[in-house]
């Protein structure tokens, strides 16, 4: 039976040993990429306890932060990737492992030439809240009495406004490797919360964790050891990719599904699963006359606004749903049509939701449109259209 200690509590005391000595039971085999191993030290590689690797979905320059750090290593592959005109930060709750982690740091800096790493101390469920910030000003004023305690309660509130661990809006893609999972369910909904805090419009979230096949029973939770050990805190598999949504995202994918579990207790199956969301499908909806037809191979599909578009039809959409479909992860997935004459964005007027979805080629073209032409010479260049 779980003791009076928090689950935070027996995590972090579970952590902290783990950094200092390799934990077998906390190690799911993962196969990283061999030439960004390299340069990261020995002491890093074996105090691994992921499930899957986020840093392959990662791209040069940009800005990552890693949610459980550990001892660095999706870091310090991610350092490899985004390069040096990206950066990447590592948040992680226990000071053992931040102190494995930032020692290394200055030697894959001078491994490879340049410094974009740096790890912060933070519960990943309160990514505003820097702890060593809060730390040193609990030195100069220790909680002594309930109105002290009271008093670092409300500190604790300013620090989280005024000097940020992580800022609203500044990060285009946070990853993570089998953490989320660890963090108790009365904060789940704040951590994916967080998450679409901390990230940029148009950022995304890579994600890597152990997932259940079915709703893990409460004995199961309550039992301190399967919860440190990255099992009984794992969401299902629906739940996960549900959490997402709540929370706001859009274009919510799995990009891994282990076939084989990782573990089986009590007839119930955990495998790590690895997946995509994106931000950014929030604000106000104009009209400019687009339309998009999907190109199937579904006979229909539903987007997270509601969108449901059969293919081969033509569909109205917002200036701001015609852009999301024009990027990652939609853009293979649809025909854009532009139209005739285009309409500015500053002269755009609001999108009417409640309009019916079709879009008549009319629209697009415009009513009175009556142009004849010859066959095209790209398409008789190309060989085709007899
Ligand atoms: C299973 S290990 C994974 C470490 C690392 N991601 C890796 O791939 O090796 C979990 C890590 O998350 C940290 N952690 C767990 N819960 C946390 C929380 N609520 N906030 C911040 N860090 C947390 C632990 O201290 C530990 O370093």
């Amino acid at each position: 039976m779980m003791e009076l200690k928090s689950k935070e509590t027996i995590v972090r005391q579970r952590y902290a040993a783990g950094a200092k000595e390799r934990a077998e039971k906390l190690c799911c085999p993962v196969n990283y990429e061999q030439s960004y191993l390299s340069v990261i030290p020995q002491e890093v590689i074996e105090r691994d306890y992921g499930c899957g690797d986020p840093s392959r979905y990662l791209r040069p320059g940009e800005t990552v932060l890693d949610l459980g750090s550990g001892t660095g290593k999706i870091c310090f592959i991610a350092a490899q990737i985004v390069g040096s005109t990206g950066k990447v930060i590592g948040v992680d709750m226990t000071g053992e492992m931040l102190e494995v982690a930032r020692r290394n740091a200055p030697i894959v800096a001078e491994r490879l030439g340049y410094a974009n790493v740096e790890f912060r101390k933070g519960r990943i469920q309160d990514l505003a809240l820097d702890l060593e910030l809060l730390d040193r000003q609990l030195r100069e004023n220790p909680i002594t009495s309930a109105a002290s305690f009271l008093a670092a309660e409300e500190l604790a509130g300013e620090l989280r406004v005024k000097h940020p661990l992580v800022a609203s809006d500044s990060v285009d893609v946070v990853v993570s490797n089998c953490v989320l999972n660890l963090v108790e369910p009365e904060s789940k909904r704040k951590l994916f919360d967080e998450i679409f805090r901390v990230l940029k419009k148009g950022g995304r979230a890579v994600i890597c964790d152990i997932t259940s096949d079915e709703e893990v029973p409460e004995a199961m939770q309550t039992d301190p050891e399967l919860w440190s050990g990255c099992i009984s805190g794992a969401l299902t598999e629906e739940g996960f990719l549900q959490a997402f949504e709540q929370a706001g995202f859009y274009g919510i994918q799995i990009l891994k599904r282990d076939a084989q579990p990782w573990r089986t207790v009590q007839g119930i199956e955990f495998r790590s699963v690895t997946i995509e969301a994106y931000k950014g499908k929030q604000g106000e909806c104009f009209e400019r006359n687009q339309a998009v037809i999907y190109r199937g191979p579904f006979k229909e599909v539903l987007d997270d606004d509601n969108h449901r578009m059969e293919r081969g039809k033509r569909y109205a959409v917002c200036d701001k749903t015609y852009s999301l479909y024009k990027k990652a992860p939609y853009s293979e997935s649809f025909e854009f049509v532009d139209p005739v004459v285009d309409i500015p964005s500053d002269e755009a007027k609001l999108f009417d939701c409640s309009r019916n979805a079709a879009r008549h080629p009319r629209e697009t073209k415009g009513q009175n449109y009556s142009l004849t032409t010859e066959a095209s010479s790209k398409c008789r260049d190309a060989g085709g259209c007899c």
